[in-house]
């Protein structure tokens, strides 16, 4: 009977996951949909804790279990509600490599199960379903943590791009040995030492693996590593024979796949250029500070609230500078404030804008931007030339009419927002400097386009003053 409740908890679980991450497409539903999924996870955590029974017995152990519940639920509310948003990638990261040394860690307490009964039964043979799941769980999950963590070094800063000459061909080999252990080792369990040559050999391919990866690339390298997680985490569902640990596994590895594919797409950049290009990394950053051929003109901030106040229609395109400047709060009290004077005011959202996918969207969402005036890139496309005033926020590589017009720039063939059909572009950053591409923008030098140098908060704030005297 419990284990029968203990099914229907699990399948309430994997519907609330599934049901969750279709809520998680649309920012007006994402909120509620990520609470669903974690009341599912509870309703799976708390039914497996207490109806859960192998060989007729309990888990029992609640102080250990509801000790490190506590201990984990603390420490994870607490960066949750610390961490800002232009470090959400890091604390993703973060997140994610402890899921995946988790998987490593189901991989290496099962394998010591199973000697343990090997030793007390003697048989050694029909375990190679078992062995094969726990070496690709052990090989998937170490893999996911050390790769996590050094994306996470790498995001705060603490970590520099490494590689060296030979270092893809180097990868290659440690993966092979360590998947050649791992099948002798499925061959013959009693091997146990092989484990932990594939745990260390695991180990040291996620750190090389992501060591080489620019910086920039990695909100896509996390991604990646997350749906790594997901089938590492899919395999321990296989091992406990418990669905809904298997349904949430092969969500996460779905949803990480796909969205790997997705910002790829938006970049339009393959993987493989992604995971060998160094693209923004050290060395493309170097170019920051590259000086102009061309001519480029500003405009006051008087002159700009001006246009602004007489426009019929403002399109304001937020970038990655918005969120470092965490100037979403006044961005929308400019729109409400040119609201109030007739004007209609539209956010142009391009799918990889900022640091991180939805990163806009969250933004402009935590200052209570209404989603209806979110336009995805293509609607925005078709809205630009209808503008008087295009508002572009610390954004750079999104406008770049480079991956239109340059076959020769590493952002051809990236779709962009056509930000120059408008009637004026104001273009708000701090300097000259290129974006995250290393590269310069021509859009600076057309001549609809005027610079507005400055933080975007404090240009943001001074132009709202500088619109209700107008
Ligand atoms: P970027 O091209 O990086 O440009 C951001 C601009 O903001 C910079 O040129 C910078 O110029 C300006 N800025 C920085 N701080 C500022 C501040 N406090 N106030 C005003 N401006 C400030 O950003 P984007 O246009 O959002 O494009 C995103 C880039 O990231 C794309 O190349 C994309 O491929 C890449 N990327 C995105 C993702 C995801 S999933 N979103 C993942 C990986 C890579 P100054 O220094 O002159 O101020």
């Amino acid at each position: 009977m419990e284990l029968n409740i203990l099914t229907v908890c699990y399948l309430i679980a994997s519907v609330t996951f599934i049901l969750g991450l279709k809520m998680l497409s649309n920012p007006a539903s994402a909120r509620k949909g990520n609470l669903l999924a974690a009341a599912g996870m509870t309703i799976a955590i708390l039914g497996t804790i207490f109806l859960y029974e192998s060989d007729g017995k309990r888990l029992g152990n609640y102080v250990w279990i509801f000790g490190g519940l506590l201990i984990g639920g603390i420490i994870g509310t607490l960066a949750a509600k610390k961490i800002k948003m232009t470090a959400m990638p890091e604390m993703v990261s973060m997140f994610n490599g402890m899921g995946g040394a988790c998987a490593a860690l189901i991989s290496i307490v099962e394998f010591n199960h199973l000697s343990h009964e090997m030793e007390i039964s003697g048989i050694t043979t029909g375990h190679t379903g078992k062995v094969l799941i726990i070496v690709l769980g052990l090989i998937i999950g170490s893999v996911s943590f050390a790769g996590s963590m050094i994306a996470w070094g790498k995001l705060n800063g603490k970590v520099k791009d490494f590689s060296f000459t030979g270092q893809n061909i180097l990868n290659l080999l440690i993966l092979a040995v360590a998947l050649s252990a791992g099948a002798y080792l499925v061959y013959d369990p009693t091997q146990h030492f092989l484990l932990y040559g594939i745990l260390a050999l695991a180990l040291v391919y996620g750190v090389f693996f992501v060591m080489p990866i620019g910086g920039a690339d990695m909100p896509v390298v996390i991604s990646l590593l997350n749906s790594f997680t997901g089938v590492a985490a899919a395999c321990g569902g296989f091992l406990y024979d418990n669905k809904v640990m298997l349904t949430g596994g092969i969500l996460v590895g779905a949803a990480g796949t796909l969205l790997t594919i997705l910002m790829c797409k938006a970049m339009n950049r393959s993987l493989q250029n992604v995971l060998i290009g160094s693209f923004g990394g050290s060395k493309t950053a170097g170019a920051a500070g590259s000086t102009s051929q061309g001519l480029y003109k500003e405009i006051s901030l008087a002159d700009t609230a001006m246009l602004m106040s007489y426009a019929n229609k403002v399109m304001i395109v937020p970038g990655y500078g918005l969120a470092v400047a965490q100037a979403q709060h006044v961005c929308h009290e400019l729109e409400k404030i040119l609201e109030e004077k007739g004007v209609e005011v539209k956010y142009a959202i391009h799918p990889v804008a900022g640091r991180m996918p939805g990163h806009m969207n969250v933004l402009l969402a935590e200052s209570d931007v209404s989603y209806e005036k979110l336009l995805e890139m293509e609607n925005a496309n078709d809205e630009f030339k209808t503008c008087d005033v295009v508002l572009i926020l610390g954004a750079n590589d999104v406008v770049n009419p480079a991956a239109k017009n340059d076959p020769a720039s590493p952002i051809y063939g990236m779709p962009i927002l056509e930000v120059e059909f408008a009637k004026n572009v104001i273009v708000n950053k701090r300097s000259m400097k290129p974006g995250y591409a290393g590269i310069e923008n021509d859009l600076f030098f057309q001549p609809k386009t005027s610079m507005l140098f400055g933080d975007a908060k404090k240009v943001l704030q001074d132009i709202c003053a500088e619109v209700k005297m107008v």
